[in-house]
């Protein structure tokens, strides 16, 4: 026989100790219950990270928890995109065109020995994302040249030796205006606010509400449509990231993840429409739309932001 009992019920012996700490395991050995399941594990992660994770792994079985050497590599992946967005504060300026951006990303990857993840991405033809003001993300870049009061978001991904870092920032073209300055620092203000709420044994519930909470006070309104992800080894795995809700729900932070954050913050309301190009999401209503991104690791004290 096989029992049904689950591990927080009363023990079956009538010790009125939870079954999980009484006969469970008197149980399993005896073929009684079920055998324990397998837990997911990096066989690389050292022991402190592997003890830091124990007992938190809810819902996260399908997360890749990355070894000592992948997180080497990622990290490394994350500091080209970083310097690179460092860089783009001199390139991203009123008149050049969008295109021109993209290229010098192109050519800054290459001669570094990585590749744009974006380029042939289920079809996405540039190396980069640029969404301009009403443009929420996946603008794709062309003709259009920047003029003063644009508020630009750059996603850059590298993928350098195989590892893939994801972060995205604005920037302001001359002058612009106060409420989109507005717009952008709370947005920034969000992903700090998510990136402080990451640490082992909260949730990614936690990390949404701490954006949407901050995003809706001000007024502005967080995206539904498109989230963060998981990304490292490949550019999209598992979790999704939503930047909106609730304190812990949602799969539990492990020592190991690497995951985006990527609050899209608009100054109307959420709802976005796809262009006729298959990408470019734009708000429903026309109002500005913000968005900064970074890669982060969890770690048995917290996080460690890669693209920071
Ligand atoms: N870099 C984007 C992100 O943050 C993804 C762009 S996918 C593309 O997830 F195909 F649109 F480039
Ligand atoms: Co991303
Ligand atoms: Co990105």
């Amino acid at each position: 026989m096989t029992t049904k009992l689950g591990r927080n019920d009363p023990c079956w012996c009538g010790s009125g100790a939870k079954y999980k700490k009484c006969h469970l395991a008197a149980d399993r050995a005896a073929g009684r219950a079920p055998a324990a399941p397998e837990a997911p594990r990096s066989p690389t992660l050292d022991a402190e990270w592997r003890s830091a994770a124990r007992g938190i792994r809810r819902r996260t079985r399908r997360i890749r928890l990355k070894s000592e050497a992948e997180i080497d590599g990622i990290r490394r992946a994350c500091q080209l995109t970083r310097d690179i967005l460092d860089r783009l504060g001199d390139v991203v300026r009123e008149g050049v065109a969008t295109g021109a951006v993209d290229r010098w990303i192109h050519e800054t990857m290459r001669e570094h020995g990585a590749t744009p993840a974006t380029l042939g991405y289920r079809g996405y033809p540039a190396s980069s994302c640029i969404s301009i003001n009403e443009v929420v993300c996946h603008g794709i870049p062309g003709e259009r040249e920047l003029v003063s009061g644009d508020i630009v978001n750059v996603d850059v991904t590298s993928i350098l030796d195989g590892y893939y870092g994801d972060a995205s920032r604005m920037y302001l073209v001359e002058e612009v205006s106060e409420e989109a300055r507005r717009l952008v620092e709370v947005t920034l203000e969000c992903l700090d606010l998510g990136v402080a709420a990451v640490a082992p044994g909260q949730t990614l519930g936690d990390i949404g509400h701490a954006i949407q909470r901050h995003a809706e006070a001000h007024g502005f309104s967080v995206v539904r449509q498109m989230v963060g992800h998981g990304v490292g080894v490949e550019f999209h795995e598992p979790p999704e990231v939503p930047h909106f809700g609730e304190p812990g729900e949602g799969p539990a932070l492990v020592p190991g993840m690497t995951f985006t954050i990527e609050p899209m913050i608009n100054a109307g309301g959420w709802e976005l429409e796809i262009l006729k190009d298959g990408w470019t999401a734009v708000t429903s209503d026309g109002s500005l739309s913000a968005q900064w991104e970074h890669t982060v690791l969890v770690t048995p004290d917290g996080v460690d932001v890669l693209t920071a």
